[in-house]
């Protein structure tokens, strides 16, 4: 049996939250119209965890039930992401439910040219590591939903920005707790990892950075990503 404390789980639930919103009295402010293209890709890139989730699921026989447990945690996380995303966009545009569906259902993801990445538990973890920590950072640039008239949206989207910092430092737990003596093969593995960034998205949840949401320019990816996740790496290594 797993300690059940070893990697960290927020349980909340974004339906109940944007239900709090929708049945508060909330009038739409004027959210300008361009933010339905933003929220739709934020939409896509979360519900492609599912393509990850499920190309990664035949291999949890050759997984540490870390990492396991890892992927089951991070996952259902990412789909209350997306359950998100779906409300917002239905609360805020009324976009209808089936027009939604339409645009999610039929996505498949294309994992060639991955195979270096995707190769090993330990190269998997670096690459969440390095997803994960750019996710935050893109999120906590999106300070727009203080505008959207209800407290509802910020505190969203700070649960939401607070399960990706978890899905960071659940990854770098089990680096540093069973991965202590590969910790000097990270840097390379990194770089191998970030010199993915700029390629065509092809729906694998990875590297999603070139849509309207995503909101960090070129010299905050990369090198700068890979350097502050080394350091936290090695600050709690001593
Ligand atoms: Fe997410
Ligand atoms: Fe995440």
């Amino acid at each position: 049996m797993l300690p059940t404390s070893f990697l960290k789980k927020r349980n909340w639930s974004s339906r109940l939250i944007f239900d709090e919103i929708a049945n508060s009295g909330w009038v739409n402010p004027g959210i300008d119209h361009s933010f339905k293209e933003f929220f739709m890709a934020d939409l896509v890139s979360e519900y492609d965890s599912v393509n990850l989730y499920n190309f990664l699921y035949s291999r949890r026989k050759d997984f540490s039930p870390y990492f396991v447990q890892y992927l089951d945690f991070w996952y259902a996380d990412e789909r209350n992401h997306a359950d998100g995303f779906f409300e917002l966009n239905r609360l805020v545009f009324g976009t209808s439910e089936t027009s939604l569906l339409q645009e999610l259902q039929g996505r498949t993801a294309d994992f060639a040219g991955l195979d270096s990445i995707l190769s090993s538990e330990f190269n998997l973890l670096l690459m969440f590591a390095y997803d994960e920590y750019v996710s935050v950072k893109t999120y906590k640039k999106d300070k727009f939903y203080d505008d959207f008239g209800h407290p509802g949206f910020k505190g969203w989207i700070k649960n939401l920005i607070a399960d990706e910092a978890i899905h960071f430092g659940n990854a770098v737990k089990i680096l540093k707790t069973y991965y202590a003596d590969k910790l000097h093969e990270a840097e390379n593995v990194l770089k191998m990892i970030s010199s993915f960034e700029g390629g065509n998205y092809k729906n694998t949840f990875l590297f999603d950075h070139d849509g309207p949401h995503f909101s960090l320019s070129c010299d905050e990816v990369g090198d700068v990503v890979i350097q502050e996740i080394l350091q936290i790496l090695c600050k709690r290594q001593q």
